[in-house]
């Protein structure tokens, strides 16, 4: 199955199209200026993006001017310059900072020279070659200075410092500390590709799968160069790391340097984190062919963020793989399932998810299911009938529509999000408290 595009022109406050151009503030007067790509299920061939990633860039303004720290991909510019123009003009700009070079951070660099070309270009000392190809100019035509580890730039009472950290994952990878502040912008090291529009660690959904799996396929096969980078990243007092890809890491951060000694073989000095315990985790997954069963997901996912204790997560099980999700689904409390009915039936990856699930104790967490269908609608009633199979308590009647979803249709929707999410931190007005029978479905075109 696939999206072919089909949701392009679908507006989700979770996650939502890149239309805002706000600047997120993550420090005092350093902001995050990226974009999101909530479309994107492969990235770099090897790598599933079950529902997409961010292209993270930042501005840092010092007494005397400003520094861009990486920059997106090209087709993401638009974003980025809307964002980069609410903090700063592009003459008040004084530096720009490449960590690496690879297209995803330096897209729209060569539009950004153009427009402050009185900015220095940062790169690393490994990084010219590589600038050269990528810019397809001669180096009397680029003005560019390398940087190594211990080198500093002071933007006037704000100093930036660099580390020297090649092959993280590419020859030219460096990292930039800004010192008075205490932020790491660690490139794509400690990044991972999960998109999520509340972009910090301790907001977004749970993304400990996103990271290890990024760092399994990104860094693992440069374990060495990781050692090496993490003996010059743990010495660093840090309040915050801002990686390029994915959620940014303000609440403890050095359990995710931590990890990487771990998983890169050193001493462990503490085990891998777990976000913010209180909070109740819902977990969506979805199929959609033409996409209305993924609109009805990001309108589940919607109305369930509204419920403030519970932290929901959304995935396109077409970017996915099922083993990776079956961890995530038993450290959740709750597992919301959706899929098209296709030949009477869910289609194949739900039962696959489904299946997979047969070796964990699932017990007491609350299930649901969702789709569109075209006349027989058989997917969601079986989907019900198989969570309860695996004991999970299913409180709301499922919830299916014909076709494409009417706005009042995706109102449902965001009602039936949020009352699945009250319905995990144990209000008991939310539970089948429509009307419907249990083991009803709502069917929208039953109801008229
Ligand atoms: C090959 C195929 C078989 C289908 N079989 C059924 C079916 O048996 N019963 C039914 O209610 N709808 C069936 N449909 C209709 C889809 O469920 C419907 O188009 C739905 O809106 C698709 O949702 P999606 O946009 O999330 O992919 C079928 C559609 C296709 C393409
Ligand atoms: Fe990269
Ligand atoms: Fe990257």
């Amino acid at each position: 199955m696939t999206m072919a595009g089909t949701r392009a022109d679908t507006a989700h406050p979770g996650i939502g199209q890149d239309g805002a151009p706000a600047p997120v503030p993550i420090a005092d007067d350093v902001h995050w200026i990226g974009a999101l790509d909530p479309q994107l299920r492969r990235f770099d061939l090897i790598l599933r993006t079950a529902n997409g990633t961010t292209y993270n860039a930042y501005a840092v303004r010092g007494r005397d001017g400003v520094a861009v720290v990486d920059t997106v991909k090209a087709e993401f510019a638009e974003p980025f310059f809307a964002r980069l123009e609410q903090v700063a003009r592009y003459d008040e700009i004084r530096v720009i900072v490449l960590n690496h070079l690879e297209p995803d951070h330096s897209g729209a660099l060569p539009e950004l020279m153009r427009r402050a070309p009185q900015a220095r270009l940062i790169i690393s000392k490994r990084a010219p070659a590589m600038l050269k190809a990528l810019l397809k100019a001669d180096d009397e035509e680029i003005r560019y200075e390398t940087v190594d580890t211990g080198h500093e730039i002071d933007l006037g009472g704000r100093r930036l410092k660099f580390l020297h950290t090649p092959f993280l994952h590419w020859p030219d990878t460096q990292c930039t500390y800004l010192v008075e502040e205490q932020v790491l912008f660690s490139g794509d090291v400690f990044g991972c590709h999960h998109c999520d529009r509340r972009l910090f660690n301790d907001r977004v959904g749970d993304f400990r799968f996103a990271f290890e799996y990024y760092y399994a396929h990104i860094m693992r096969p440069f374990k060495a160069h990781v050692l090496d980078a993490l003996r010059l990243i743990e010495p660093l007092p840090l309040k915050l790391i801002a990686p390029t890809h994915g959620p940014i890491l303000r609440e403890r951060p050095r359990r995710y340097v931590a990890r990487y000694r771990e998983l890169s073989g050193g001493a462990a000095l503490e085990p891998m984190p777990v976000d913010s315990a209180p909070l109740r985790t819902l977990l969506i997954f979805y199929l959609s062919a033409y996409g209305s069963t993924a609109r009805m997901a990001e309108a589940i996912c919607a109305g369930a963020e509204t419920v403030h204790s519970v932290r929901v997560s959304l995935y396109d099980l077409d970017g996915g793989e099922s083993e990776p999700f079956v961890d995530l689904i038993e450290a959740a409390d709750a597992l919301a399932l959706g899929s098209p009915t296709v030949n009477g039936d869910a289609v194949k990856p739900v039962w696959d998810l489904l299946s997979s699930l047969a070796v964990v104790n699932l017990r007491g967490k609350v299930g649901a299911a969702f789709g569109s269908y075209g006349w027989s609608g058989e997917a969601v009633p079986m989907i019900e009938d198989r969570l309860r199979g695996l004991k999970l308590r299913v409180p709301l009647p499922g919830l299916r529509l014909k076709l494409i979803p009417t706005d009042a249709e995706l109102a449902d929707c965001r009602d039936f999000g949020r009352r699945l999410a009250r319905a995990l931190v144990g209000d008991a007005a939310s539970g089948s408290g429509n009307g419907q029978a249990a083991r009803g479905v709502i069917d929208f075109a039953e109801l008229g």
